[in-house]
């Protein structure tokens, strides 16, 4: 057993968008110590466990040391004299004191930072690497990036109304030969946008490019356009995957706007849409392709896009029920895992697998404000996942994360195997079948 947990400390932090987060320190009795931090998103779904939020003046709203508050009252003096190490124990108490299925009653910032504080904790006591120390029934590897290259949405001031445009480096050999991959279709990307008449110089909220290049397509095209620039062969070295976040783009009437454009679809439409840009451009991946509760249109979306990796972000919200029934009713091939959705440790982790033993291919992914934390990589790579996306190669917040799992591949278990392009769905067939043509 882990040295029993002494003492928890929550206090206000800051994002990577300057907005407040909640932090928590952990000390053990053996008198090792670790802080973590909640990450934030901006395109929040629905069906997330909710953040506690003051509501005052300070912040716009955005403080959080009601939830603080309730880390240093409640939280953290119920979890004193526990395992750190026992995330599910710690987290059943934590879930039990909270009440609600949402986490909204104490806040799941709250409830996240302080499980998160304690697995680095008790990883740290025992002299393991995060990634060693998590439990997770899966094969550990290194996951393949999906990297934003041009951000839209709601993380870009809306220059586009798709709001991530990402690449995929899915025939690189390795995590460090992805990464290169990426920076080299960065600066071909952002070329382009100069020779455009744009600015380069100017970062979305996740480090991408942000320009308002007139249409969704255009976005996409660009960045077809820097693979190639980049040397590199689209559809069997690198591809595209795209986040439409479409749950942003609804109106009050149940279509989708697509502002850049100026035009006003349907689910069917906006599907089709989608489909017209896969079936020109290398394409490998569509997430959120409409809106959360849109379930004629995820239908639509199974049924022309599921020969892709059709990626369900704000749709599960990283919940067990949610992806039971997406399972049940073949919503998607792949889901997205945020743990600040789900609001604990254990709880993304079993969403992990419960993924997996069904088939679904996962990616663990990153929100809008995040922190310079890398637990995240850590996830990403004891749970086995496959795939990670964390935003651009730069700002630090994002650079965290990979830096970690460079450090992870080059030094802390270099035997370890690199995803790479198999781990897409609909089970790497994109890729086996781009290989063998
Ligand atoms: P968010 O964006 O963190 O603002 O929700 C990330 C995503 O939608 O994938
Ligand atoms: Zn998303």
């Amino acid at each position: 057993m882990t040295p029993e947990i002494t003492q928890v400390v929550g206090w206000e932090a800051l994002d990577s968008r300057g907005r407040p987060t909640v932090a928590c320190d952990v000390v053990l009795a053996d008198g090792t110590r670790a802080t973590a931090k909640a990450p934030s998103g901006a395109s929040t779904g629905r069906h997330e466990a909710r953040e506690l939020r003051d509501g005052e003046e300070r912040y716009a709203g955005r403080g959080v040391r009601r939830a603080v508050g309730h880390v240093n009252a409640v939280l953290g003096p119920a979890v004193v004299g526990l395992d750190a190490a026992d995330a599910d124990g710690l987290d059943r108490r934590l879930r039990a004191l909270d009440g609600t299925p949402d986490l909204g009653r104490l806040g799941a910032n709250g409830v996240l930072a302080v499980t998160l504080a304690c697995a680095v904790a008790g990883a740290r006591s025992a002299g393991r690497p995060l990634f060693a120390a998590l439990q997770a029934q899966a094969e550990p590897s290194l996951p393949l990036p999906m990297v934003n290259i041009v951000s839209g949405g709601a993380h870009a001031a809306r220059a586009v109304d798709v709001q991530d445009v990402l690449f995929v480096p899915l025939g690189a050999a390795s995590f460090a030969q992805a990464l290169e991959w990426t920076d080299a279709v960065r600066r071909a990307a952002a070329a382009r946008l100069e020779r455009l008449g744009h600015s380069a110089a100017l970062v979305a909220d996740e480090g991408g490019l942000a320009a308002a290049l007139g249409s969704n397509r255009a976005t996409i095209e660009l960045v077809a356009g820097a693979i190639e620039d980049a040397g590199l062969a689209p559809g069997t070295d690198g591809a595209i995957a795209v986040d439409v976040a479409a749950t942003e783009l609804l109106t009050g009437s149940g279509t989708y706007r697509l502002a850049s454009e100026r035009r006003e679809l349907d689910a069917e439409e906006l599907v089709a849409e989608i489909e017209g840009w896969c079936r020109e451009l290398p394409i490998v991946s569509v997430e959120d392709p409409v809106g959360e509760d849109d379930a004629d249109g995820w239908r639509a979306a199974a049924r022309r896009l599921g020969h892709l990796q059709l990626l369900g972000d704000d749709l599960f919200a990283t919940n067990a029920e949610r992806l039971g029934r997406g399972v049940q009713e073949g919503w998607a091939n792949a889901i997205l895992v945020k743990p600040n959705q789900n609001g604990t440790l254990s709880g993304a982790i079993a969403v992990l697998e419960r993924a997996r033993k069904a088939g679904m291919a996962a990616v663990v992914s990153a929100r809008s404000g995040e922190t310079e934390d890398a637990w995240l990589a850590d996830l990403a790579v004891a749970t086995g996942a496959g795939q990670i996306k964390v935003g651009s190669t730069m700002r630090g917040e994002r650079t965290a994360k990979w830096n970690r799992l460079l450090h992870i591949e080059s030094v802390l278990a270099p035997d370890l195997p690199f995803a790479g392009g198999r781990a897409l769905a609909p089970l790497g067939t994109a890729v086996a079948a781009e290989r063998t043509a």
